[in-house]
């Protein structure tokens, strides 16, 4: 298999580490190892104590796959199946979905690995932009993009980078679009539980038995440590492609992780209410800032989840960036590492250092 370098990880390797400010995260500020300990339920926390550090149940731990369903309506815990993070289960879908020679549709921008396994595949992939106005998707656009070998629509509803949302009206219409074409819709639902101005969106297996839905504990659940993701699928075909195909990447999980994860969805409430208020406070904080530097940027607000993806109106973009992080120590995530072209960059604000990044960029907008 040849596959292209993911630009932005290898953008991540080189700085993230490496600078003061990380001001394109795209999770929440991670919890501390006894945050999450002090709010574990006793049950979690007997599980913790006397774990034993073996191989671990490959699918997932049974009571694991429990709390994952109780995030969705129609989906038991034997339609979940627990990877290593999130990208590993868009990995495996891909190679369980799709065959040289498929076709796949995939919402542009996006997060590389969401069209660039397809195409390592030999898969053909057709992108379909968000307008870049308010960055809403056309529906019709994608229905105009499928075709007879079309296996799988590819979503990522909170979107990253750029926080756009749809409506539960514009899902339903794209699960109905991969039903009557016998294709899969494969839902990147990562920024889930962190909508600013709108109920959830369903999730998609939820809504369909055509339909997988890719959950973590990287973003939402700021535990990107644990390396914990899952795809929820009820077509037990797929699940048992997918079990066999995770016998050659990670086999089973990381067993602390698991029962760590465990913990966390079961207080979950307490979770996501702290990873709400982080972005809430920071998004108040982004709307005075692009406020007053309207010259330099244009910005849509985002809708939900973690980042945005706002204009640098002054020129090369690539070039600003560069010279935050060498004078600085900002890091900004430019478009042309997301293989996008124009002159917008990712911006997170999950981040608690926030605040002192963004005023780094303001002083150094007025040097
Ligand atoms: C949209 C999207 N999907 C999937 C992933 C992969 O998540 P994980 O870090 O848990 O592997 C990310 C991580 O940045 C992401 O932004």
């Amino acid at each position: 298999m040849r596959i292209a370098d993911f630009t932005l990880e290898r953008y991540f390797a080189r700085w993230e580490f490496a600078v003061r400010h990380v001001l394109c995260a795209s999770d929440v500020e991670p919890l501390a190892m006894h945050e999450l300990l002090d709010i574990a339920d006793d049950d979690s926390r007997a599980r913790w104590d006397s774990l034993r550090l073996g191989y671990t149940e490959s699918l997932g731990l049974p009571v694991l796959r429990e709390a994952i369903a109780g995030l969705y309506k129609a989906v038991s815990p034997e339609d979940v199946i627990t990877f290593a993070g999130g990208e590993e289960g868009v990995f495996l879908a891909m190679h369980a979905l799709l065959e040289p020679g498929d076709h796949a549709v995939v919402v542009w921008p996006s997060y590389q690995s969401l069209h660039e396994v397809a195409r390592s595949i030999g898969a053909e992939v057709t992108l379909v932009a968000l307008n870049p106005r308010d960055w809403s998707l056309d529906v019709d656009a994608a229905a105009a993009a499928m075709r007879p070998n079309t296996r799988v629509i590819v979503i990522n509803f909170p979107h990253s980078p750029t926080g756009a949302q749809i409506s539960p009206e514009q899902l339903a219409r794209l699960v109905g679009i991969a039903e009557l074409h016998g294709a899969w819709l494969f839902s990147d639902e990562v920024y889930r539980y962190l909508e600013h101005d709108g109920p959830t969106l369903p999730a998609a297996a939820d809504l369909s038995e055509r339909a997988l839905s890719l959950g973590l504990m990287s973003k939402s659940f700021a535990l990107a440590g644990l390396r914990i993701g899952w795809l929820a699928v009820r077509d037990a075909a797929l699940r048992a492609r997918l079990a066999a195909l995770k016998d050659y990447t990670t086999i089973c999980n990381s067993a602390p992780s698991e029962i760590l994860a465990l913990a966390a969805l079961r207080a979950r409430e307490r979770v996501l209410a702290r990873s709400r208020a982080i972005v809430r406070e920071n998004l108040e904080l982004l709307d005075g800032f692009f406020a007053r530097h309207q010259d330099r940027f244009s910005w849509v607000r985002p809708r939900a989840g973690t980042v945005c993806f706002p204009r640098y109106l002054g020129g090369d973009v690539d070039a600003f960036c560069a010279s935050l992080v060498e004078e600085r120590g900002v890091l900004l995530l430019p478009a042309s590492q997301f293989g996008a072209s124009g002159d917008h960059f990712r911006l997170g604000y999950g981040r608690r250092d926030m605040p002192v990044a963004l005023e780094e960029l303001a002083s150094f907008l007025t040097r």
